[in-house]
């Protein structure tokens, strides 16, 4: 799926910024931990410095686990997932809650060095993005973070539509947004077409993003999390992907819906985190 210009009106690009792609990862990484949840608007408020923020009384995953973004553009979720990851095992290092500060800061400061090196050196990250601009800044933005030079190895630049996704704990993505009246004009009539026989239940005016909910399930993924325009959760665009709830194929776990995409863009935008159900 080839787009014939760049800009994120045409195509649905929308980056995500930091301060969304840091609340979306965490409520997304949320399912293997306990933590506090916070309202949408206080956490993008709040600039996260998680580095110098008192201890959060919270569990941990028991184990680190391997994320994959399959429209991962220049990495932003992917960045965010390792950052959120790493800073939550950071907490329970030896010294984290140390009753001096300074202690506290570094200690966990150099755990949270030492995890994000590991999170690199397992492949743990993964991506897929049609873009190989993006696809490599991605992979530059992916060894940056952890300094482990092989970190952005495990982005791919493919159609994610078209190859099978690297078995991954969590699937976490803000897929290109596009409305059913506008993907044949922006991407062809052809396109439209081969999408519609892909997945028969996308017709109408279903927006080119449930794709990618709808092949998460057919890689029987377990764990999926979207951000999506608002659209997703109505319509022919709801009618499309509701046959996975209805059929407990998947449960949603947690959504978050009506929040202002941050900044100047008027757009709406929900939040869906999709269990698979044991079969
Ligand atoms: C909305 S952007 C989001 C990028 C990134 N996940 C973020 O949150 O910043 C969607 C990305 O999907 C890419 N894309 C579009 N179609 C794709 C496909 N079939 N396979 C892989 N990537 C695709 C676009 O190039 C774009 O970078």
């Amino acid at each position: 799926m080839r787009a014939k210009k760049s800009d994120r009106q045409a195509h649905g690009a929308w980056m995500t910024p930091t301060s969304l792609a840091t609340h979306f990862a965490r409520r997304a990484l949320s399912r293997w931990i306990e933590l506090p949840s916070e309202p949408l608007g206080e956490r993008l408020r709040l600039a996260p410095d998680p580095l110098s923020a008192p201890p959060r009384p919270l569990g941990m995953p028991s184990r680190l686990l391997s994320v994959l973004d399959p429209a991962c553009g220049e990495g932003a979720l992917l960045v965010a997932a390792a950052s959120e990851m790493a800073d939550m095992f950071a907490l329970g290092a030896p010294d984290a809650e140390h009753a001096d500060e300074e202690v506290r800061i570094s200690a966990r400061r150099e755990a949270r060095r030492l995890i994000l090196r590991d999170i690199g050196r397992l492949g743990l990250i993964r991506g897929i993005e049609l873009d190989p601009g993006r696809a490599a800044v991605a992979r530059a933005s992916l060894v940056a973070l952890t300094g482990e030079p092989t970190a952005g190895d495990r982005i791919l630049c493919a159609d994610s539509l078209e190859r099978a996704w690297p078995k991954s704990d969590l699937v976490i993505a803000n897929p290109p947004w596009l409305g059913g009246m506008r993907i044949s004009g922006q991407l062809g009539d052809a396109f439209r077409k081969s999408l519609v026989r892909r997945f028969p239940t996308m017709r109408g005016t279903s927006n080119l993003a449930v794709a990618w909910i709808l092949k998460a399930a057919e890689q029987r993924c377990e764990r999926a999390s979207f951000l999506m325009p608002i659209g997703i959760s109505q319509g022919d665009s709801r009618q499309a992907w509701s046959p996975l709830i209805r059929d407990k194929e998947y449960v949603i776990v947690e959504a978050e819906k009506n929040f202002a995409w941050p900044g100047d863009a008027a757009v709406t935008c929900c939040m869906v985190h999709l269990d698979r159900c044991a079969t």
